[in-house]
């Protein structure tokens, strides 16, 4: 039986504290108390052996159904699923109305919720609009709350066209890298946490030269803020936006 794991580690942070996780606690209580009341229902089912025991399998891993609007992974084979949590920098000619806030690129750390997505898909999508709010860990490899989960890679922009995921994170865990291009963007759905700006668009990624690994097409989904203000009125040459975001990768 391997789900209980996957629960309780989403559980035991609740007590190995992160502290950060509940400092805000007025501002997200209803979406942590939402996402804890499944966690604990799901364990629940999982000792009273409701839902039969389920492994890690990632051929069941699919899309969330609002990603219908974007091009289908066309008999790509999911792979990995991550959390991601960061920034979207962007600059600013100068401080007036008159001008536009250009996206400048990502900085995400990547968090490796592939089993979460493969059996509990209700739950992946509500990590997002819990995690933008949750500061990154000071230690860069330690675990992701609200769900306790493992670092997987880093999100950046290789050049100013080309977002990269590199999944090489220790000696050990070597899972390559994707270098990608941005192919079609759809506009996240009312649903989404928006922050102070509004959520980035969900996107549809594939892979370019430069890839290590099987690594087709990747897909950003269930974002969570990281848009900017409208104009660049009172806003500094270079600032960034806290978001959260799920990366599918799929590959051959
Ligand atoms: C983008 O944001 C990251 C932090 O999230 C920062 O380290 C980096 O310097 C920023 N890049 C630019 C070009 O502002
Ligand atoms: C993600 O976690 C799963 C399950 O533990 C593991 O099989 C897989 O190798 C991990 N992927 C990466 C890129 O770390």
């Amino acid at each position: 039986m391997r789900l209980a794991p996957i629960l309780l580690s989403m559980v035991a942070v609740s007590s190995a504290a992160p502290s950060n996780i509940f400092n805000n606690i007025y501002d997200f209580s209803d979406e942590l108390a939402e996402f804890y009341g499944k966690v604990s229902k799901y364990i629940d089912d999982v000792r009273h052996n409701v839902t039969p025991s389920a492994t890690c399998d990632t051929s069941k891993i699919s899309l969330p159904s609002f990603a219908s609007g974007l091009p289908s992974p066309d008999g790509a084979t999911p792979m990995y699923v991550a959390l991601g949590r960061g920034t979207q920098n962007y600059t600013c000619a100068d401080s007036t109305s008159s001008s536009t806030p250009v996206a400048i690129g990502a900085v995400a750390s990547l968090y490796n919720a592939t089993c979460i997505a493969a059996n509990y898909p209700d739950l992946m999508e509500m990590l997002p609009n819990i995690a933008y709010k949750i500061a990154l860990p000071a230690n860069e490899y330690a675990s992701m709350p609200p769900a306790n989960i493992q670092l997987m890679g880093h999100h950046f922009f290789y050049d100013s066209t080309t977002p990269e995921f590199n999944l090489d994170t220790t000696a050990i865990k070597q899972y390559g890298v994707a270098m990608t291009k941005k192919q079609s963007q759809l506009n996240a759905p009312s649903s989404a946490a928006k922050g102070e700006n509004g959520a980035v668009a969900w996107l549809y990624l594939t892979t370019t030269t430069g890839t290590v690994g099987e690594y087709k097409k990747v897909y950003r989904v269930n974002t969570a803020s990281g848009s900017p203000p409208d104009t660049c009125k009172g806003m500094p040459s270079a600032f960034e936006v806290q978001y959260a975001a799920n990366y599918y990768f799929f590959g051959n």
